[in-house]
């Protein structure tokens, strides 16, 4: 079921010029939230910054969620000057989340790219949690665009990668060698032209895989039609029939560059 609540920064911690972390707390019972689900948060102090903001949910536990946010523009520039004890109005659980149900044993591959590595840590934690082998790779055009690397290290075999080599494999993230290996499945969340590689290297190889979109939203429960996608299916709301999409309903998106 989807609440509205004032939840109450617990812990707000800055990573590096472009990356926070938000740490809330509920003061009650928290909905459960599913890998890949995600929040919109209101911005307020902020006049022209009128809609709600998607955020995926990092991590979650029994009282807290957490954000990985990347400064962008001004929604995410206000929320950057959120504080330990503000509140901040969120709409939660949103969207549909990734498919955890796999048999135990099966190996996993996620893949990240930038703000994409979000949604990852929360999928990793449930994966483990059911005995799934999980391969965790991540990317950026550069180190520091990486945001956060050791909190997946307790949940799979984290590897990295940069277009520029200043940290792991040097090169995008479908060139590491990891890539090439057996998986039954692929989960990725990233920038648009990167989980396009990934799909589309996974679709000729036979893998299942799961794509978590970023498109641009506004009401974010599937009302005001602004965020659609393009499937096989004809167009569907990432708010609300995604985020997260299978690719094999997902061929007119993928397989265009
Ligand atoms: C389901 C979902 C989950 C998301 N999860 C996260 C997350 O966990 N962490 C995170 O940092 N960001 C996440 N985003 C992206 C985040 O919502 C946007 O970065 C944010 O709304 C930008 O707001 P702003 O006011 O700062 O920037 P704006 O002023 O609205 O935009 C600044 C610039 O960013 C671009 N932009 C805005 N929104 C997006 C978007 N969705 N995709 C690509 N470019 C965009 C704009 O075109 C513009 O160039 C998610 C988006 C969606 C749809
Ligand atoms: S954001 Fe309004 S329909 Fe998806």
């Amino acid at each position: 079921m989807k609440e509205i609540h004032d939840f109450r920064i617990a812990e707000r911690q800055q990573l590096g010029d472009q990356y926070f972390r938000l740490v809330l707390k509920h003061d009650s019972t928290m909905q459960p939230v599913l890998p890949g689900q995600f929040v919109e948060v209101l911005v307020e102090g902020s006049r022209d910054v009128m809609l709600r903001r998607p955020i995926s949910v990092h991590d979650v536990s029994d009282s807290t969620l957490t954000l990985l946010i990347q400064i962008v523009g001004n929604g995410t520039r206000r929320l950057a000057e959120l504080a330990v004890g503000d509140r901040l109005n969120v709409v939660y659980p949103l969207g549909h989340g990734f498919t955890t149900a796999l048999p135990s044993g099966s190996k996993a591959l996620l893949v990240g790219g930038g703000a994409g590595t979000a949604p990852l840590l929360h999928l990793s934690k449930v994966l483990k949690a059911q005995g799934i082998d999980c391969t965790i790779l991540l990317g950026g055009r550069t180190a520091s665009l990486i945001p956060v690397q050791d909190d997946f290290r307790p949940y799979g075999d984290l590897l990295l990668a940069t277009d520029d080599g200043s940290l792991g494999h040097h090169g995008i993230v479908t060139t590491h060698p990891a890539f090439a290996n057996a998986y039954d499945m692929i989960y990725t969340c990233g920038p648009t032209p990167m989980m396009k590689a990934v799909a589309r290297s996974a679709a000729q190889r036979g893998i299942r895989c799961e794509v978590s979109l970023e498109n641009m939203m506004a009401c974010g429960v599937g009302a005001c039609l602004c965020c659609v996608t393009d499937t096989d299916q004809g167009h569907r709301c990432v708010c609300k029939d995604g985020p997260v999409f299978d690719i094999s309903t997902m061929h007119k998106w993928f397989e265009q560059c």
